[in-house]
């Protein structure tokens, strides 16, 4: 296959969570300027207009919580329906800590909600995908993990729920893997580290310490994670499954 082909993934069907803002965004973006037909879901009924409206028609948006299972479920039975298949799913809605706090201060509230969304929300979104996936007998799906799903976070700022959120999120991603390695679904985590996206950093002074943390002294703009989302989903990956693809500046090396 010539080094163009590699990455062609025009005409592709894809679902992403978590589209209308930030990396999602930025994700859905990489897909439709690269000729795929996206399905788009998020809670952000506004936001997911704008990214509509952004992208053009080949763009379907399903206003839906990734922890709902029938949401999850006729979305993709919809974007089905349209195009006949799914040849890409990327898992990426996710939310941080609310507690922002150290454990012994973490609400069960707070805990729940974000390995509720993080990891349960993951779960749907994969599970969903796999059913037109092991009909077609192909299939690339992308989990969003983080670079605190490898290391713990505490160094920078207490994130105990988010930390194991994006750990099993590390690990599921292996094991569905292994589950579907012989029926041609490839499933990678993206373990991306510090990007500018709306709702992180908190403040200038926290981009700043993320930036002094990671070894090449900046943090990512979220068009920088749209090469490695394009090596996981397109043919140059076909023989690349249940790894974490870290995009991080350097930290993980350190
Ligand atoms: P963001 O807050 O800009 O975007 C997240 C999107 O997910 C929003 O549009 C939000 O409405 C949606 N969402 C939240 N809860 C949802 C739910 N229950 N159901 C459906 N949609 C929901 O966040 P960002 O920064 O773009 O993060 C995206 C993913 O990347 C997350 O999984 C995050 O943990 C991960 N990540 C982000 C990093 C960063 O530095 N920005 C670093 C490492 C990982």
């Amino acid at each position: 296959m010539s080094g163009a082909a590699i990455f062609n993934v025009k005409g592709r069907v894809a679902l992403i969570t978590g589209a209308a803002s930030g990396l999602g965004a930025a994700m859905a973006e990489a897909l439709a300027e690269n000729g795929c037909r996206l399905g788009l879901l998020d809670v952000d009924a506004d936001g997911l207009k704008k990214m509509a409206d952004h992208l053009g028609p080949s763009v379907q948006c399903y206003a839906a919580d990734v922890r709902d299972r029938k949401a999850v479920d006729a979305a993709v039975s919809d974007l089905v329906a349209r195009y006949g298949r799914l040849d890409i799913a990327v898992a990426n809605a996710g939310i941080s800590d609310p507690d922002r706090a150290p454990l012994h201060e973490t609400s069960d509230e707070g805990w729940s909600q974000t390995l509720d969304i993080n990891l349960n929300g993951t779960m749907q979104t994969v599970r969903a995908a796999l059913g037109p996936m092991l009909k077609q007998g192909s299939g690339k799906i992308v989990t969003v993990a983080s670079m605190w799903g490898h290391i713990g976070p505490a160094g920078i700022y207490p994130r105990p729920a988010y930390a194991a959120s994006k750990g099993a999120i590390v690990n599921f991603t292996r094991e569905v893997a292994l589950e579907y390695a012989r029926k041609g679904i490839q499933v990678n985590a993206l373990c991306p580290g510090f990007f500018r996206t709306p709702t992180r950093p908190r403040d200038e002074q926290t981009a700043a310490l993320m930036a002094e943390y990671t070894p090449m002294g900046r943090i990512a703009a979220p068009d920088e994670i749209k090469g490695a989302l394009l090596f996981l989903v397109s043919s140059a990956s076909d023989f690349v499954t249940g790894t974490s693809l870290v995009i991080d500046g350097g930290v993980l090396a350190g």
